[in-house]
């Protein structure tokens, strides 16, 4: 099964694979698209198009990769089993994006600035305390002034007027963009994709801000995407994108935005910068994607990608890691692995390298491979019985925290802890875990199934 190329495809997949509910009475952007994609969320239910907002003549779409399977889909898979080994295998073979003269984005193109108007978007308001309705799936593409390397990232954005967005841009390297080009008293260009397919959006927050973020989402596609040149800006953009504002990062500028309900879970405010708006182009008929900060789509997207960089990080690094599992109630600050180590210290330098390494790993634990990284009760057991506090406890002050984390210090700083729960090598008969010989777990195992079936029969 080919992946398809556009959100509107990937809707449709989801259609045929009855992973959709086209929800017909009219929905209000201000807190009722946000409270629907929540709750159906909280029941594990499907992806949702809301085909009448309040409003505007746009359609919104979410919660779309709510599910592993509906992850699966967008990666052109029937089930969720293979898409770590597929998502290791298309990131090693990489391909390019391609240039193209037109796309579906194209079909209406405001660029008089009189007539440039981001209400007219229907971008949807998520929680009570926040500043204004937020754009929280937007894709930024862009290239660095200096290199001139094209990337992307994922920043939350706030409407502020007709043709004006706060964005919150402290993650490399679209920021890294920026303060490049402040430096030189110039603009950041920049394109907005809205309603981008779900590969698009899972590549942008990819930890890796050296590298073409569109050409890591073309080799996860395993087809290259289709890019076009920006109408008023140096910028390149999805051809399939339902929706792309154009604009300029202004340079020495910078304002209040928010309060945003994030994904901590917690309001947030910061001193952001400004893009002003120079241009909207979209679909005929677009549909706009929303993504409440705390539904399982967020983790989804982050984890199992966030998942096999690290594991090929560590493993370059020459770490046997056999698993790692990122908790998913830790909005991605709590990891898992397992290693098959060949000597005590390397628990500890690995935790030294990921914990400065990856920004957004806040706590992490190794555990020896025997220990199942994907179940919390196997892990927790692991550090009841293999740890102590004294000499298996790594803690690295002081270094840079999330800005979303309300427990970070001042000056926005962290500490950063992890816990080798990993048995001594010279103790393996020791820590050997209780079992029965492997055919006997294996016959009784099959063996369950049918003996059920009696036991509900009886009932
Ligand atoms: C749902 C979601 C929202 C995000 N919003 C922002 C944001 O508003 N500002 C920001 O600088 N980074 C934001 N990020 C993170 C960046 O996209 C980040 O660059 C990416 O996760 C890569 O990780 P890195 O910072 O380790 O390179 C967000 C990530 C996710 C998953």
């Amino acid at each position: 099964m080919t992946p398809p190329k556009g959100l509107r495809h990937f809707l449709d997949l989801l259609k045929k694979n009855g992973e959709l509910l086209s929800v017909g009475e009219e929905v209000d952007p201000k807190f009722e698209v946000s409270e629907y994609l929540r709750q159906f969320d909280k029941e594990r239910g499907p992806a949702l198009l809301f085909e009448k907002v309040k409003g505007q003549p746009v359609r919104i779409a979410g919660n779309l990769v709510g599910t592993g399977k509906r992850l699966a889909l967008a990666f052109g898979l029937q089930s969720e089993e293979k898409l770590l080994e597929t998502y290791q295998k298309r990131r090693a073979r990489r391909i390019e994006p391609r240039r193209v003269r037109s796309g579906p984005v194209k079909q209406v193109v405001i660029k008089d600035k009189k007539r440039v108007d981001l209400n007219t978007l229907a971008i949807p308001t998520y929680h009570e305390r926040d500043g204004g309705p937020y754009i929280t799936c937007g894709v930024l593409t862009a290239k660095d002034p200096v290199t001139g390397l094209r990337s992307m990232g994922l920043h939350r954005l706030q409407i502020k007027g007709r043709n004006k967005m706060g964005v919150h841009l402290t993650n490399p390297p679209i920021s890294r963009f920026a303060s490049e080009a402040e430096k030189n008293g110039k603009p950041l260009d920049i394109a907005v994709s809205l309603g981008a397919h779900p590969v698009i959006l899972l590549a942008s927050i990819v930890s890796s801000p050296s590298e073409d973020k569109v050409a890591i989402a073309s080799s996860l596609l395993g087809s290259p995407i289709d890019l076009v040149r920006c109408e008023t800006v140096d910028a390149e953009a999805p051809a399939y994108a339902e929706a792309v504002i154009e604009g300029k990062i202004l340079p020495q500028v910078r304002e209040m935005e928010g309060p945003f309900g994030e994904t901590s879970g917690y309001y947030f405010s910061d001193n952001s910068y400004v893009i002003e708006v120079t241009a909207i182009t979209h679909q005929r008929d677009p549909i706009i994607q929303a993504l409440h900060p705390t539904v399982h789509e967020v983790t989804l997207l982050g984890g199992p990608a966030g998942e096999a960089e690290m594991i090929r990080m560590l493993r370059e690094r020459g770490f046997t890691v056999t698993d790692l599992a990122i908790s998913p109630s830790s909005n991605r600050a709590h990891v898992a692995l397992s290693l098959r180590k060949n000597h005590d210290a390397e628990p500890r330098q690995l935790l030294h390298f990921l914990l400065s390494g990856i920004s957004y790993i806040k706590h992490a634990v190794v555990v020896d491979d025997d220990v199942n990284v994907r179940d919390p009760e196997d892990v927790e057991w692991a550090m009841a019985t293999r740890f102590q506090g004294d000499e298996d406890l790594v803690i690295i002050p002081n270094l840079k925290a999330r800005g979303i984390d309300p427990s970070k210090k001042e000056g926005r700083f962290m500490t950063k802890v992890g816990l080798d729960a990993t048995a001594p090598l010279a103790l393996r008969e020791r820590f050997k875990r209780i079992s029965v010989p492997a055919e006997v777990r294996e016959k009784v195992a099959g063996a369950i199934p049918r003996l059920l079936g009696q036991y509900s029969k009886a009932k």
